[in-house]
């Protein structure tokens, strides 16, 4: 016999040990299934199947462990700030303020994000620059400006915790506790982070109804902007045909019901970018001033608006699309009307009717849904 396969049976013939002493003792019984317990995501009719990481499928175990976590305050330095003191439940999951602000009350240059069905993200952070919610969960804890912890003292700190090694345990089948599964289960939590009942997704399904103004608010969020009939230039591209409409289809998408396209644009906010925005994260000058199109879900429960929470309202938030936005050298095609003399033309009776669709937006189940709650301290 070979060394190597001598070691391995060596290897297997003592976990088989260890796993027998532990069937063996009687105060900690075993589940028959020897498993968590599969997750089942509620997802509403019009919103598409969530893929899920075959590395960290969902279970209720730890959805469970990753809600105790992100409420936990034990994830920052002073062990004053959680997760949820940027991302309140009530607020969509952000914080309502311009920037945030870490737990040495330095203030940062960015804007909480919401954090509504993150679970169908591709990038993640304004710039995009984590790829996977397990890969963003990591981030925050150590962030200076934000929770400015070590992940040694976090794991140290909840392995001698009275429960989380229990709930890890349950979770993963380990109590060792280390960063990536406190990343995962987290991650897990976010992915249950599901808005698609409100009053707009009711009347897509016909379940309910939203007022005309809404509806008409809608039509025109999925038409090109500029007067009917008129020919729109688009930059390096086939000009379009005006319908009157407010152009925010685009970027916003609305087909799948996610209002994101997922991509990363400069919708005109400044002529010369303060944050490089995606550009920080590639190093391409093409992408100066770009940032990923945020969900327009929940959009009247997570003011101020955009990357560094400029616009206080929604009314300056369409004022700005009014204008058009400042050109330059990276600015969107789809923002056509960057030219000082053209308008989108959002008279004073559309504007109202988009507002209107924008808040039938406002899912309150996902707002208050109890699930989301803090759950206070662990508990088996
Ligand atoms: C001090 C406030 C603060 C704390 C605490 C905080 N965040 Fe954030 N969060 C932010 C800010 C600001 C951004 C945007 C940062 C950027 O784009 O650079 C963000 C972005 C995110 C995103 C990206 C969402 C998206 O759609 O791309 C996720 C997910 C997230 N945070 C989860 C968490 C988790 C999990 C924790 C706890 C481990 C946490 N945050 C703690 C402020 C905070
Ligand atoms: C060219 C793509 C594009 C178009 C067209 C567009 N948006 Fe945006 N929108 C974005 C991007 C990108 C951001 C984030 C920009 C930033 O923060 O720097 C954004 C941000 C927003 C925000 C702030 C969201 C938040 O969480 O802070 C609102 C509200 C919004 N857009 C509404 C609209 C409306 C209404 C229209 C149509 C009138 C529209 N957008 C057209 C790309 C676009």
């Amino acid at each position: 016999m070979s060394r190597p396969i001598r070691i391995i049976l060596l290897l297997v013939g003592a976990m088989a040990l260890v796993a027998g002493c532990r069937r063996e003792e009687p105060d900690e019984p075993v589940p028959q299934t020897g498993g968590p317990s599969p997750y089942t995501l509620n997802i509403p009719a019009n919103l598409p199947p969530m893929a899920q990481p075959a590395d960290n499928p969902l279970t209720e175990e730890g959805v469970r462990l990753g809600r105790f976590l992100f409420f936990e305050e034990r994830l920052s330095g002073d062990n004053g700030m959680s997760c949820a003191s940027c991302h309140k439940p009530a607020l969509a999951f952000s914080d309502g303020k311009a920037v945030s602000k870490g737990i040495d009350s330095i203030a940062g240059t960015r804007s909480a994000m919401p954090l509504i069905n993150a679970g169908y993200g591709q990038f993640f952070f304004w710039d995009g620059r984590a790829s996977s919610l397990e890969q963003q969960a990591l981030e925050p804890v150590t962030n200076p400006i934000e929770m400015h912890d070590t992940w040694p003292n976090v794991m140290a700190e909840l392995q001698a915790d009275a429960v989380y090694p229990a709930l890890f345990k349950r979770a993963f089948g380990t109590d060792q506790i280390d960063s990536l599964l406190v990343a995962k289960a987290l991650a897990q939590y976010m992915r249950t982070l599901i808005s698609g009942n409100s009053p707009f997704d009711k009347f897509r399904r016909g379940e309910g109804t939203i007022s005309a103004d809404a509806q008409a608010g809608y039509t025109l969020f999925n038409l090109e902007g500029g007067a009917p009939g008129q020919l729109i230039p688009v930059a390096g591209s086939t000009p379009v045909i005006g319908q009157g409409g407010a152009d925010c289809f685009h970027c916003h998408t609305a087909d799948a019901g996610l209002f994101t396209d997922e991509q990363f644009h400069n919708n005109g906010l400044d002529a010369v970018p303060a944050d490089a925005g995606r550009a920080g994260v590639t190093g391409n000058a093409a992408d100066l001033g770009r940032f990923k199109t945020p969900t327009l879900r929940n959009i009247m429960a997570t003011a101020p608006y955009m990357h560094d929470g400029r616009f206080a309202t929604i009314d300056e938030v369409l004022d700005h699309y009014n204008s058009g936005g400042h050109p330059s050298a990276t600015v969107d095609p789809f923002m056509k009307f960057t030219d000082p003399d053209m308008e989108l033309g959002l008279d004073p009776a559309k504007r109202a009717q988009i507002k209107a669709f924008l808040q039938a937006l406002t899912d309150e189940e996902f707002l208050n849904n109890p699930a989301f709650q803090d759950p206070g301290p662990p508990q088996l």
